[in-house]
């Protein structure tokens, strides 16, 4: 169902065919209109919600280091000079990606106008782009008395720049199934490899009566455990997809419940390391989010833009990433509480039980706009079942309601179990 097409290779190319891209060429001059105007002032508008509360624990509320602060504060600058920068490039990439035949149809408009607009794919690029710029720069800003998280840092940086390379590989080649599920575990290796914290696990305090020790160290089992969460991060996000607005919506509402969880537990705790590895979820999350809110502001519905798998990989392996070095890869997976249902929900399609079509999305009525749940095992038809039909708008802001919930569902949690379960 999906429209990508890419441009032919010149060096096979006939002189008949040629002839043929010079049609293709002037065909997608008229394609290349300039795409909608952002939704950035809606969008930044709204994300207040978040930064004053966030800015307040940071700056206010908490007694933090001042050096901490200020890489903090350099880092969010830095973040939102990014924000701007994917801003103002998202609409140039976008004439580029559509010259060459990179564009995608909106799905869930079919039968519509709308429905038959080239819409530009991948522009997930822009956003791995700039935040690795962003990212790599800020390291000369870390103001920390030893250079060893150098290292893992830039691991960290190089499992990401893997995964959008093998994401854009994936938007542009548009591999099999089977081959997308493995990209991810390719693109871990780098962090992997670097990885020389520590492998241990604190055993919960109920259960520590019943083992006898405190302390577990699962050695290469806990490698393993990371290999699994970044496998799964990425596809997970990729897969609870298909309505405008969700890929980028989702990677948003989880990065901000990231940001505070990390500002909390820097602000309780008074171990160096501890604060030092939540810093350090900070200084990868900040730029995410604001390049992310970039994208979101043309990829909110109606879409001008489609992500592309390129940034759904991208999104889930720096969260990942945050997750394994920040040390709080469980609390993570709470707030992947929607992404976890959505792929039990997809496991017998995914594991070939069922037959698995190329798009499982839901059924969109011309005539009403509104769309209706299908048998294809996904969150998205599953709320459609539950709660009756709806349009694509509505559902949106309805999943993205819920992720908010279970991330608050997280924090209570955390609340109650705090002191009891460790
Ligand atoms: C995953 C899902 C697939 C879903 C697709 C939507 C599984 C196993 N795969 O596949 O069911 O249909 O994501 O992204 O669960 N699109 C829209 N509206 C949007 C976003 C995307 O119509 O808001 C369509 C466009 O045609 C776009 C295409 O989806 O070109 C992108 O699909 P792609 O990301 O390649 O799909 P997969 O990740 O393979
Ligand atoms: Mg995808």
């Amino acid at each position: 169902m999906t429209a990508r097409k890419r441009a032919p290779s010149e060096a096979t190319l006939e002189p008949q065919l040629k002839s043929q891209e010079k049609t293709t060429a002037t065909n997608s001059t008229t394609d290349l209109s300039p795409i909608a105007p952002s939704k950035a002032a809606q969008i930044l508008k709204l994300s207040l919600i978040f930064f004053l509360p966030y800015f307040y624990l940071i700056l206010s509320h908490y007694n933090i280091d001042a050096d901490l602060k200020r890489s903090i504060v350099i880092n969010a600058v830095l973040s939102s000079v990014g924000f701007l920068v994917t801003l103002t490039l998202i609409p140039v990439a976008s004439r580029y990606v559509l010259r060459r035949n990179l564009f995608g149809y909106d799905i869930n408009k079919k039968g519509t106008p709308q429905g038959s607009v080239k819409v530009p794919e991948s522009l997930g690029i822009v956003v791995g782009i700039v935040f690795l710029v962003f990212a790599i720069l800020f390291q000369y800003f870390n103001f920390t008395s030893d250079s060893n998280w150098l290292v893992e840092y830039n691991a960290a940086l190089a499992s990401i720049c893997f995964m959008i390379l093998l994401g854009f590989v994936d938007d542009v080649l548009d591999v099999p199934w089977r081959v997308k599920l493995v990209l991810p575990s390719i693109a871990a290796l780098p962090l992997l490899m670097a990885y020389a914290g520590h492998t241990t696990i604190i055993i919960p305090k109920p259960l520590i009566h019943y083992l006898g020790f405190e302390v577990l160290d699962l050695g290469w089992m806990y490698k393993l455990y990371m290999w699994l969460l970044a496998i799964f991060c990425t596809n997970s996000i990729n897969i609870h997809a298909g309505l405008n607005g969700l890929e980028v919506g989702q990677t948003i509402v989880i990065a901000c419940a990231i940001l505070i969880h990390n500002a909390m537990q820097i602000g309780v705790s008074s171990d160096p390391e501890y604060k030092q590895a939540h810093a350090f979820s900070i200084y990868l999350v900040q730029p995410l989010l604001a390049t992310s809110l970039a994208l979101f502001s043309y990829n909110w519905n109606p879409s001008s833009v489609f992500v592309g798998d390129t940034y759904t990989y991208f999104a889930g392996m720096t969260m990942a990433v945050a997750g394994i070095l920040g040390h709080f890869s469980e609390t993570l997976l709470i707030f992947f509480i929607p992404q976890v249902l959505n792929f039990l929900l997809s496991l017998p399609q995914l594991a070939g039980f069922i037959p698995c079509p190329r798009h499982r999305l839901p059924r969109f009525d011309p005539q009403t706009g509104l769309l209706t749940g299908t048998n294809d095992g996904t969150l998205v038809n599953l709320f459609l079942r539950q709660f009756g039909r709806m349009s694509e708008k509505s559902l949106c802001i309805l999943l993205l309601i819920f992720q908010a919930i279970c991330c608050g569902f997280c924090f209570l949690l955390r609340w109650f179990l705090t002191g009891w379960y460790k």
